[in-house]
């Protein structure tokens, strides 16, 4: 079978898309990232795609006179590389309800708490600050609200006393990390809850 095509958009750090190429490029996940975009020069991302090998391309939305512009930017990228899957990495835009028609059920996010719970940035500080004992990492499908879309994989991660959102943050990533990997399986497999 034909690897899966994915495209990902990130705007920081990338360390779930970093997670997400080394399993494709160790064939632990059937698939190849076929592109990155970014929407922050700079941003640690694209040391970790230059690293890895992955095309990259920055389009700053800040540049562009419009929401609608900026996502006409790339999606025309992405037409190019023709991903079977765009998977949010850290993505820290909103993509319109346009956007996300145009690829009804193959956008997937992640997030660092239960959607049903919290929604929006900022979920290991949410959970910190709710003194909860656990926050529960997503993977979901993306629709045209915020953090909404049907769950594809959930997994908990501990909060263990004394812990700040940083330190819950650095624990979580790795399971997050984990977590992605094994819901792009589940997707690509054609199977989803
Ligand atoms: C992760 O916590 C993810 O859940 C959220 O943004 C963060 C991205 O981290 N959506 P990284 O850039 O992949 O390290």
């Amino acid at each position: 079978m034909k690897p899966a095509a994915l495209g990902i958009l990130a705007s920081g750090n990338g360390s779930n898309f970093e997670a997400i190429a080394l399993a494709c490029a160790e064939r632990r996940l059937p698939a190849r990232v076929v592109g990155l975009i970014c929407n922050r020069p700079g941003a640690g991302v694209l040391g970790r795609a230059e690293r890895l090998g992955v095309p990259a391309c920055v389009l700053d939305d800040r540049s562009f006179p419009s929401r609608q512009a900026h996502e006409q930017a790339i999606g025309a990228q992405l037409e190019h590389w023709s991903p079977d899957w765009i998977v949010l990495a850290g993505y820290m835009r909103v993509l319109t309800p346009a956007f996300v028609a145009d690829y009804p059920g193959r956008i997937v996010n992640i997030h660092p708490a239960d959607t049903r719970l919290h929604r929006g940035t900022g979920g290991y500080e949410w959970a910190i600050a709710r003194g909860l004992d656990e926050t529960v990492a997503t993977v979901h499908l993306v629709d045209e609200g915020l953090d909404s879309g049907p769950i594809v994989l959930q997994e908990a991660i501990s909060i263990l006393p004394g812990d700040s959102a940083r330190s819950l943050s650095a624990r979580g990533r790795a399971i997050e990390h984990r977590l992605y990997v094994r819901a792009l399986a589940r997707l690509l497999a054609g199977g989803i809850a």
